[in-house]
């Protein structure tokens, strides 16, 4: 009796795992992998990917061979290359649910706090949780709304050390300009204060050198988090002790910026920071997420990290286009100019007037979109995508840079051609998949509308104010990207200003 018990146990075992084993083998057969470029034994396509160079362009060109949806393996992890706006949608849209993780390494769980923020955090109850909370009390329109005049003023400050310290003499270097704005414009918003004083070239240095250990913390590369058992190079090489380091450091700064808010003795009518906002919240026993320091300083980072580079660099971008194409400077400059008259300052209320301006920003986002990789996703189950199955845990890099390049989109792609949006009802909200500087769906970006309007702000004053020219004996500018998260451009772009004189009053 026993033993017939153990053979029909044994046996339905087995049915089982062969029945398992036939599933897994049918879904193969049905389902290949995307086609991608062939890889080597343990290392897969790594050695394709020269990570010092621009990786979106270079995955754009490997697309173009291998088509929009392309497999990859970087040591033992399966990766998926999404270039097409029909292929975003299928995964930004149709099947959110799925792709709205985002991938674990060292470096990512380092910088958020072992996952307590909202931009690096896998998807879980938690993130739902947080993203809900600092969507409603940070990212708000009344929010965004209630930080205008420091927007305002930090951009006329910028207009102003132009005019007195450049004008018409010295070459600006204008992606450091920029770079200071959005740094102040930020540090005010979420801190309470500026980063720098234009004169103090120290203290820039300082926050500014935290943001590149962030976004080293971010872009490096470690064995252990694409070989298994190969952790112990990374000890070896000094990258640990580095990673311990940088985050010692970024640690430091956000808990004394913490630490000034809990001591200080705001009074109640003075304008609450988004510190101040966190705090409460952290006091707040009914909030959704029971908030620490750590979750603090970890969406604090996102904020310092989202909001700093993103827009500095847009309109690095937008102006080296723009000095590239002179008829559409000149036709944006008549544009801003005929609207504001001699006001002598372009205000955030003055912007819905300002729609070539709107279509020459889109235009910029088109061919550099600054995150042209979005921020990577991890599929959280199996799913088929095209006909091709894509395993569980797949990262997922949706290439916006190449999705701007696709001729089924765009007419003469390689043109930049503002006209194309003026009566077009493509947006780059999230909804048109062809257009996705900002993501979309579960995990699109939450500072979409503070990040707009900062570049539209700053590059109407630009142009407002100035007659942009390039410097003497200099025929040309570059469009070549520094590699990482950011494409910002890899060298500086250093313009002459020339004053226009509105005969203006300024308010
Ligand atoms: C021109 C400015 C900006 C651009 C182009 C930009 C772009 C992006 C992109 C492409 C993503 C990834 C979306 C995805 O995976 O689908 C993202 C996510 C994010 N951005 Fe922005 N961003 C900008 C400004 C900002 C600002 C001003 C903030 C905050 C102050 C911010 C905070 C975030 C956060 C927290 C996330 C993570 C969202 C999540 O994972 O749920 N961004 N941004």
């Amino acid at each position: 009796m026993v033993s017939l018990y153990l053979i029909v146990t044994l046996s339905a075992i087995s049915v089982f795992f062969l029945l398992n084993k036939v599933k897994r083998f049918h879904v193969k057969a049905l389902h290949p992998l995307p086609p991608g470029p062939p890889g080597l034994p343990v290392i897969g396509n790594l050695h394709q990917l020269d990570m010092t160079s621009n990786l979106s362009d270079h995955l754009w060109r490997l697309s173009l061979h291998y088509g929009p949806l392309m497999s990859l393996r970087l040591g033992h992890v399966q990766t998926v290359i999404i270039s097409s706006a029909e292929m975003a949608k299928q995964v930004l849209k149709n099947n959110d649910l799925i792709f709205c993780s985002r991938p674990v390494s060292t470096g990512q769980q380092k910088l958020s706090y072992g996952s307590k923020d909202i931009a690096l955090s896998p998807y879980s109850e938690y993130w739902r949780d947080m993203r809900k909370t600092c969507t409603l009390h940070l990212f708000s329109t009344k929010q965004v709304n209630a930080f205008r005049p420091v927007r305002e003023e930090e951009v006329f400050d910028m207009i102003d050390s132009i005019k007195t310290r450049f004008a018409n003499k010295h070459v600006v270097n204008l992606s450091e300009l920029l770079m200071i704005l959005t740094s102040n414009m930020i540090s005010r918003m979420a801190f309470g204060k500026r980063s720098s004083d234009y004169n103090d070239e120290k203290q820039m240095t300082g926050v500014h050198g935290l943001l590149l250990q962030c976004e080293a913390m971010l872009g490096c590369f470690l064995y252990r988090d694409h070989f298994l058992f190969m952790g112990w190079l990374d000890i070896l090489n000094g990258s640990m002790a580095r990673l311990e380091k940088n985050f010692k450091d970024v640690d430091e700064f956000f808990q004394k910026l913490i630490d000034e808010h809990v001591n200080s003795n705001k009074p109640n009518d003075m304008q609450e920071d988004m510190v101040d906002i966190l705090l409460k919240l952290k006091q707040e026993s009914d909030s959704t997420v029971e908030l620490t320091y750590d979750h603090i300083k970890a969406v604090l980072m996102n904020i310092f990290l989202g909001g700093t580079e993103t827009s500095a660099t847009t309109v690095a971008w937008v102006m080296t286009s723009l000095i590239k194409n002179p008829k559409c400077l000149n036709k944006v400059k008549q544009e801003v100019r005929n609207a504001i008259g001699n006001k002598g300052r372009v205000h955030e209320d003055d912007l819905y007037k300002l729609k070539y301006l709107k279509a020459v920003i889109k235009e910029s986002y088109r061919l550099h979109p600054v995150a042209p990789l979005l921020l990577p996703r991890e599929s959280r189950d199996r799913c088929v995508l095209g006909g091709y199955e894509i395993p569980k845990k797949t990262l997922i890099h949706v290439n916006a840079f190449a999705i701007g390049r696709d001729p089924e989109c765009w007419e003469k792609p390689e043109v930049f051609d503002p006209e194309r949006f003026m009566g077009s009802s493509i947006d780059y909200k999230g909804t048109d998949y062809e257009l996705i500087p900002f993501g979309s769906g579960r995990r699109g970006c939450p500072g979409m509308s503070l990040g707009a309007t900062t570049v539209e702000l700053a590059l109407s004053n630009l142009v407002y104010s100035f007659d942009w020219e390039l410097p003497e004996g200099i025929s040309d500018i570059d469009t070549l990207t520094r590699p990482g998260p950011v494409a910002r451009k890899k060298n500086d772009l250093q313009l002459v200003a020339k004053v226009y004189d509105h005969g203006c009053r300024v308010d």
